[in-house]
């Protein structure tokens, strides 16, 4: 496979001349006038601009230059299908073509002071009518790339890039070729349309009217591709939005990531990460300064077992108690084993030390409740924190049941009071996906 290099030299040719354009111009026939010495085999790259103006996307606005402004950003939305960033005025969005660019490539430089421009409906088949034009009218075979200004992610300025273009290979791939020290190029894609580009606006410029230029020397192949191509879809760019956007999408979506996992895979757990989500949990909301939760990692594996059984000896008392036949104890026991396939298991408990003391019994139940409470906030913000994490988990009641047997097994205060088990591991159904928020029917009562 060839260098996308050329053998030699290029060279690169400013078309001047060319009037100001209008709606319904015949864009051909004045680069024909203009550039007679235009070959084929050239590479003829026009500014998207003069593509708008023949090709009537132009906005008539204000010319008050607030009014102007306010009717730019509403075709700014209006032109995009997705805001990736926004800070302050500037707006970074993904427009109809895929194009991802600052303002959805709406401007308003070498307009009519009372006009903006919007970019060419299809900038390909911009570049195909010119390309088919000039060919069927002029007998020239030129290849065509329409370019837009637009920034760079990471690189301060802005340079040129091929938004549209016809006959030529937009990339050249060097995927499985070595280069002169042997070294495999596994990744390397050269963007040729964008160096293209970038190169014609050297001699188009900005302030003097040169919205063409001509690059000779290049050997192009016609491989089908057009510039829609070098735009990377959205699913494959590591940085889809912009980071204040993916910090509030990711908060957004915190507490909707958890839900109750049951299975887990064998994956371990990162205990550095279970540990973020309990100092994360501990952070929940508490009555008067007191530290109302403890949780409990069971780490050594003959503990967790010794516990898990004593538990569920426990239950089976229980329910043999209730009456319940061996066999059916046996089954319900059976379902209830989510502890045992757990990865890891935490448990919460409540500690009220730090509780007031009332004389009259309504006072002190509402204490303890408010204590209660706040066991259950911390327990739901090991969950979700755990989520964010990527971890899932299941809130199990059982401990809450058998509270002796639990301090027992775990050597733990009297007054310790147990506030369930949460198992926690990887979910067998692969990574935890946000869900929607539920209506609030009657969740939310307005007064
Ligand atoms: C205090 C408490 C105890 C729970 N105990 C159990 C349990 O013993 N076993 C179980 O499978 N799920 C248990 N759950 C989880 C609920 O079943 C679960 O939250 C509910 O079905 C809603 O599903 P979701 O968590 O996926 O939204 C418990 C939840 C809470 C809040």
């Amino acid at each position: 496979m060839a260098d996308h290099a050329s053998p030699g030299s290029i060279e690169l040719f400013p078309v001047p001349g060319l009037p100001e354009f209008r709606p319904g111009d015949d864009l051909a026939a004045a680069i024909a006038e203009a550039a007679p010495w235009l070959r084929s085999g050239d590479v003829l790259v026009v500014t998207s601009k003069v593509l708008s103006k023949v090709e009537g996307r132009l906005v008539e606005v204000p010319t008050d230059p607030e009014e102007r402004d306010t009717i730019r950003r509403t075709w700014v939305e209006a032109e995009s299908v997705r805001v990736l960033a926004r800070r302050k005025r500037t707006l970074i969005t993904q427009n109809r073509q895929g194009i991802v660019q600052a303002a959805s490539g709406v401007d308003a430089s070498n307009v009519a002071g009372n006009e903006i421009a919007l970019l060419p409906e299809d900038p390909d088949a911009s570049a195909a009518r010119l390309r088919g034009d000039l060919r069927a009218r002029f007998d020239l075979d030129v290849s065509v790339v329409v370019t837009d200004t637009m920034g760079r992610a990471w690189r301060v300025g802005q340079t040129d890039a091929a938004i549209g273009s016809a006959g030529l290979a937009v990339l050249h791939r060097y995927a499985g070729q070595v280069d002169s020290q042997g070294n495999e190029l596994h990744v390397t894609e050269v963007a040729v349309a964008d160096e293209i580009a970038a190169a014609a606006d050297l001699v188009k410029g900005k302030l003097g009217g040169v919205p063409v230029a001509v690059l000779r020397g290049l050997s192009t192949v016609d491989d089908g591709s057009t510039a829609r191509e070098l735009s990377r879809p959205v699913d494959d760019d590591l940085f889809r939005l912009g980071t204040e956007e993916a910090i509030a999408q990711g908060r957004a979506e915190a507490v909707l990531l958890r839900r109750s996992v049951r299975s887990f895979t064998d994956e371990p757990v990162d205990l550095a990460a279970l540990r973020r989500a309990v100092g994360a949990a501990l952070t929940a909301p508490a009555p008067h300064h007191t530290r109302p939760v403890r949780f409990v990692h069971v780490r050594d594996e003959a503990r967790r077992g010794k516990l898990l059984a004593a538990m569920r000896e426990a239950w089976q008392a229980d329910l043999t108690a209730d009456g319940w036949s061996a066999e059916r104890i046996e089954r319900r026991v059976r379902r209830g084993d989510l502890l045992y396939g757990a990865t890891e298991l935490v448990l919460p408990f409540l500690v009220v030390d730090g509780s007031h003391d009332y004389p009259d019994e309504r006072r002190a139940r509402a204490e303890r409740t408010m204590f209660t409470i706040a066991g259950g906030a911390a327990v739901q913000g090991l969950l979700v924190a755990l989520a964010a994490e990527g971890l899932g988990s299941c809130w199990v009641s059982s401990t809450i049941f058998c509270a002796e047997v639990v301090r027992d097994a775990l050597d733990l205060p009297s007054d310790w009071e147990p506030l369930g088990a949460v198992a926690v591991g990887h979910a067998v159904d692969g990574p935890l996906t946000p869900r929607p928020p539920r209506d609030l029917d009657d969740g939310l009562i307005e007064r």
